[in-house]
């Protein structure tokens, strides 16, 4: 058998050619060679199409140096590619669209608004779901307030923390509204009355930007910072789904959100849970309805969307440990880990996607040579189509030698 490749799909952050996560994939090369997988990251924008070669950057742990060369195609492909308002983003649809063929470990997922859609249809997963509606006009926000004195507003392609509104009616009636800008600086707590609301959000482009508005979940602990969960689900090395870990998250003081990046720290789910639920019998009960659900929403999501290999999923625990699905996430950090001291589970965050990809490999050989003979998770069913974030074709291709 041919050793496998796996090409890692990710996208320059900017013009200059900057990759983002090389530590993640530095790591994720040392660990694929101890397994018999090699390892490569590559852009759409490397990609010669009519010469089917990628000038394809690698790892080098001997010298801790990375280098480029042209290659041929992997064996399989991980896409770690993150939405982005820029004609790097049309390129990466224009590459997908056209490789569909080859073995994707992972299709893109869908927005917030969809995902959300997806599970209110199956009683499995709507009893999850905190109350939520795509903003039309700030009439939705307006009604929601009537039956929720807390509410979250979202954009449906946000990530990070970034453009994020808490409205929090107070007993006198006056709105108390804080959040984080698309920059993700803290927007300071500011008081007003109702009809003050629509002129406030109208600077916020609620329509052009695509928002959702959800019920809030009450989250503060007792030191005031608001907290949740990130719950890591992944396949194995035989192709199974199963949970690798969940760690809980603390909000910076004064932030409405608890990610990582926007100031929070990690903390053991452990520890979090019980500052939170005083019975262990309980949080025995929560913990593993986390691991349950996170294994069949997964399980669901992948025989909606196409092929899945991991999902981190954000969760909140209310105070009589009922579990309220935040956000799914296709493109996961797991920094988490190493950050509530948990080694060895992001060794496994790490490894199991590789382990997986060895199997996917191996499924691939048994099969006859003949083109796709039954369809199997490989392909995205035909209503996966994503939007284009932008119209612009980008032929700024970076200087490199022939391939
Ligand atoms: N409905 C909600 N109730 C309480 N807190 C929420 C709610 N929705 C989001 N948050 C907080 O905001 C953070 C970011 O929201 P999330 O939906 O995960 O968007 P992002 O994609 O920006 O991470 C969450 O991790 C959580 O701390
Ligand atoms: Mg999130």
């Amino acid at each position: 058998m041919t050793q496998p490749v796996l090409g890692i799909l990710t996208l320059y952050l900017n013009d200059a050619g900057t990759l983002e996560e090389r530590k993640y994939y530095e790591r994720m090369t040392v660990e694929g060679r101890k397994l018999g997988l090699q390892l490569f990251v590559f852009t759409p924008q490397d990609v010669n199409d009519a010469k089917h070669r990628i000038y394809a950057h690698f790892y080098h742990p001997e010298s801790g140096r990375w280098a480029r060369r042209w290659t041929a195609f992997p064996s399989l492909i991980f896409d770690r590619c993150r939405i982005q308002r820029t004609p790097r983003f049309e390129q990466l649809l224009k590459f997908r669209s056209r490789y569909s063929h080859l073995t994707f470990l992972n299709r893109p997922l869908r927005n917030k608004w969809q995902i959300h859609a997806l599970l209110s249809k199956d009683n499995r997963f709507s009893a999850y779901l905190p109350r939520t509606r795509y903003i039309h006009s700030v009439n939705d926000v307006r009604d929601m307030l009537k039956s929720h004195s807390l509410l979250y507003l979202k954009p449906i392609n946000g990530t990070g923390g970034r453009g994020i509104l808490r409205i929090e009616r107070l007993a006198g009636g006056l709105l108390n509204v804080q959040g984080r800008d698309q920059s993700r600086r803290i927007v300071p707590p500011q008081r007003m009355s109702g009809d003050k609301l629509g002129s406030y959000l109208a600077k916020w482009n609620l329509q052009d930007v695509r928002y959702i508005v959800q019920q809030g979940l009450q989250l503060k602990l007792s030191n005031g910072c608001v907290h949740d969960y990130r719950l890591l689900v992944q396949k194995n090395g035989e192709g199974k789904w199963g949970m690798t870990g969940c760690a809980g998250r603390i909000g910076a003081p004064g932030s409405i959100t608890a990610n990582l990046h926007g100031g929070g720290r990690a903390a053991k789910m452990d520890q979090l849970l019980e500052q939170w639920i005083g019975d262990a019998a309980k949080r025995d009960a929560v913990k593993r309805e986390v691991e349950q659900f996170g294994v069949g929403l997964a399980e669901y999501l992948e025989l909606c969307c196409g092929a899945l290999c991991e999902l981190a999923i954000d969760l909140a625990i209310d105070k009589r440990g009922r579990i309220w699905l935040i956000e799914v996430n296709p493109k996961p950090a797991r920094e988490v880990f190493i950050r509530a001291g948990e080694t060895e589970t992001y060794r496994q965050a790490i490894v199991r996607p590789l382990e997986y990809a060895l199997w996917r490999h191996k499924q691939k050989q048994r099969k006859p040579a003949a083109g796709v003979a039954s369809r199997d998770m490989t392909e995205p069913p035909a209503h996966t189509a994503v939007s284009p974030e932008t119209a612009d074709q980008d032929d700024n291709k970076m200087r490199r030698p022939s391939p």
